[in-house]
């Protein structure tokens, strides 16, 4: 199987090891050296049995998305190997404030463990023995993996009662009478900010403009009855301004800025989805699990997704098998 690894923002230089080799004897420091900022020191450890091969790990890297994405290369990568698979503490308490059955532990119980990091690779396609260790960059995305087992990793990330609690509170305040039809909610990606000079200067290109998600919509509305639109953006009122005027648009976080943790939850919950670009709403699509119209960038690992998942289209390809 062809295994891509797309990495987003920055490509880091891994963990430099030569310089840290000295210092790390146990798990218990190797975990801290994997996390972006200090992390809650553990008044007592569990001694567990330690791993009678290698392990599978990663580096801490970026927001909520990116996240998602490094634990389920763990996840993936483990299963795919055999290995045992670790994700350093600071990924799992992010990770821990949505989803209620991560099963991905962290160093916890193998603090007290050598380290030999002698053993360690950076990849899959370096990994030759069941004694070595893969220790992946941050940022990775190991697409094809994780596909592989889609509705497992959906299973893996399931949202806890609280959240999914009031994200459905949102899609009531999107509506009026909620029980009298049957309404079709697609939830709509729109980012901005911060991302369109990384578009600029990544891919050299310019923004999704508004008659993307537009005909997006389109092609919604003819298909299905009912259907209301939640709009997900860092930027809601820029979405207010483009796409207000509809009446079946609902802008999150217009009046009070929702937390990243509840804004997936919201995508989450609708039935199909509306995506430009960025792990983030890459997350809220894949876990909808619905029909997913796509913004066409090549090089962003949403062009491979596309390949892989039979219910992603662009609108290209939507308009191809519907003349
Ligand atoms: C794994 O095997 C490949 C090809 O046999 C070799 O090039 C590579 O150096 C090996 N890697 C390690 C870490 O032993
Ligand atoms: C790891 O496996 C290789 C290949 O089987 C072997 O040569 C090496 O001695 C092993 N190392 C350890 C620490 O078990
Ligand atoms: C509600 O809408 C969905 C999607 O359009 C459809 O699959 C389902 O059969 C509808 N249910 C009822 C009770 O009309
Ligand atoms: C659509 O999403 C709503 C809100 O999450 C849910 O209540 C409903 O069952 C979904 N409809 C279908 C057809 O899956
Ligand atoms: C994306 O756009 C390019 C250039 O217009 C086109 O050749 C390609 O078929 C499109 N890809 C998809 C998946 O729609």
């Amino acid at each position: 199987m062809c295994i891509i690894s797309f990495l987003h923002v920055f490509f880091f230089p891994l963990y430099d090891m030569s310089t840290t080799r000295g210092n790390l004897r146990t798990y218990m420091d190797f975990e801290q050296s994997l996390c972006m900022n200090n992390i809650r020191k553990r008044k007592t450890w569990k001694h567990g049995r330690c791993p009678r091969y290698g392990i599978v790990t990663i580096m801490q890297g970026g927001r909520l998305g990116n996240q998602m994405w490094e634990y389920a290369s763990v996840w993936a990568l483990a299963r795919r190997t055999g290995l045992e698979p670790y994700v350093p503490q600071c990924i799992r308490v992010k990770l821990d404030q949505l989803f209620e059955q991560l099963t991905v532990p962290t160093f916890e119980e193998i603090g007290h463990c050598p380290v030999e990091i002698n053993y360690f690779v950076k990849s899959l396609e370096a990994w030759n023995y069941t004694n070595q260790s893969i220790i992946l960059p941050k940022y990775s995305i190991q697409i094809d993996l994780v596909l592989t087992w889609v509705q497992d990793i959906v299973q893996e990330f399931t949202i806890n009662k609280k959240l999914l609690k009031k994200s459905q509170q949102v899609l009531h305040l999107a509506i009026k009478d909620f029980q009298m039809k049957n309404y079709t909610f697609v939830g709509v990606h729109v980012r901005r900010t911060d991302y369109i000079g990384y578009l600029k200067r990544k891919h050299n290109t310019q923004p999704a403009e508004p008659i993307f998600y537009k005909t997006a919509m389109k092609i919604f509305e003819k298909k299905y009855q009912n259907v209301v639109f939640i709009v997900v953006s860092d930027d809601p009122l820029w979405c207010w301004k483009k796409f207000g005027y509809k009446s079946n648009v609902y802008v999150a976080s217009k009046q009070q800025k929702n937390s990243p943790a509840l804004d997936l939850a919201i995508l989450a919950s609708c039935n199909h989805s509306v995506y430009d670009y960025g792990t983030f709403g890459e997350w809220g699509a894949i876990l909808a699990g619905g029909e997913t119209i796509y913004y066409n960038l090549s090089h962003h690992s949403s062009a491979r997704i596309g390949q892989l998942m039979k219910n992603w289209q662009t609108i290209e390809e939507y308009q191809r098998n519907h003349i």
